[in-house]
């Protein structure tokens, strides 16, 4: 089940029967690649990324906990994605499971080190499943098992990075007219005008409180990414463009043009547990070609 991926590193690869897989690494319980029944690969992981403790690997899906970006007082997006996970082989039974067998569940708990910087007693729970159409779904359960009686908060997204074939020519629909903190502008709140988002310089934007259904449309693809979400409230959205994408070590100086993060995310408004409680965040990918869509 658990084979060596770059540099030695554990990962489990799932299949479905009709073709699609995914890849998972321990080391960040990070979903490297998501391919469709042609294999075609859906999530962009940059050439230079770093398959190595303690970079965070540059695409595919990273977990940010317990901190989106750099938004608090820990490391940019938390240490969840710096850390190797474990296989959980005996989760407790999961409510929204689906019918596939493809799947995995991944146990993160807090160690004496990040005790230190983040001092809450957890338990993380991630199941990646490959459903029988080749969707693939991230359902995420945190737990707080702090035996000091003490409540934490935390903030969370799932860093999804879609492989686009060029930037200027896709579309993301469900967010048009909503709210969103710019964390290009200090994090101040601003209104989306007017139609479906375009791309034509650096983004990195967070939308509050959107839809559960986000569409991303790859023109020149003709395929349509749809992004279902659960338990969290905000999208994040961005592309490095060209600047930042220099400044980038693990990311390829024209690489932006091929890439777009949308994610699930709960970033406004902390979510806070108290002892013996538990949080569920799910988000769930579908690639369609992009004329099954129209008219939905
Ligand atoms: C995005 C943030 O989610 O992740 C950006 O909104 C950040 O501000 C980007 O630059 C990449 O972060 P990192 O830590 O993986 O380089």
């Amino acid at each position: 089940e658990v084979c060596k991926g770059v540099n030695g590193l554990d990962k489990v690869v799932l299949r479905e029967i009709r073709g699609s897989s995914a890849e998972v690494y321990l080391y960040g319980g990070h979903v490297t690649s998501w391919k469709n029944d042609h294999g075609e690969e859906l999530l962009f992981v940059s050439s230079k990324a770093i398959f190595k403790p303690p970079k965070a690997i540059r695409g595919g899906i990273p977990i940010c906990f317990p901190q989106f970006s750099n938004h608090g007082s820990l490391e940019p997006h938390g240490f969840a994605r710096n850390r190797v996970w474990s296989i959980d082989s005996e989760p407790p039974p999961f409510p929204l499971n689906s019918s596939s067998k493809a799947f995995i569940d991944l146990i993160l708990k807090s160690s004496e080190e990040d005790l230190k910087t983040w001092p809450h007693s957890f338990e993380f729970r991630l199941r990646v499943t490959l459903g029988p159409g080749g969707d693939l779904m991230l359902i995420s359960r945190i737990r707080n098992t702090n035996t000091d009686g003490k409540a934490f908060s935390f903030t969370f997204a799932y860093h999804t990075y879609f492989s686009v074939s060029d930037i200027s020519e896709v579309r993301v629909e469900g967010l048009e007219t909503l709210d969103y903190l710019d964390n290009l502008q200090n994090k101040e709140r601003f209104t989306e005008q007017g139609d479906a988002i375009t791309f034509e310089s650096e983004v990195d934007k967070i939308y509050l409180s959107t839809p559960t259904k986000i569409a991303i449309l790859d023109h020149e693809k003709k395929r349509t990414f749809v992004l279902r979400k659960d338990g969290l409230p905000d999208a994040v959205v961005w592309n490095p463009w060209d600047k930042k994408a220099k400044a980038m070590a693990d990311f390829g100086d024209e690489e932006y043009k091929h890439m777009l993060c949308v994610e699930a995310a709960a970033v406004e408004k902390a979510i806070t547990l108290k002892p013996g409680e538990e949080w569920r965040g799910r988000q769930e990918l579908s690639a369609v070609p992009s004329s099954y869509c129209s008219g939905q």
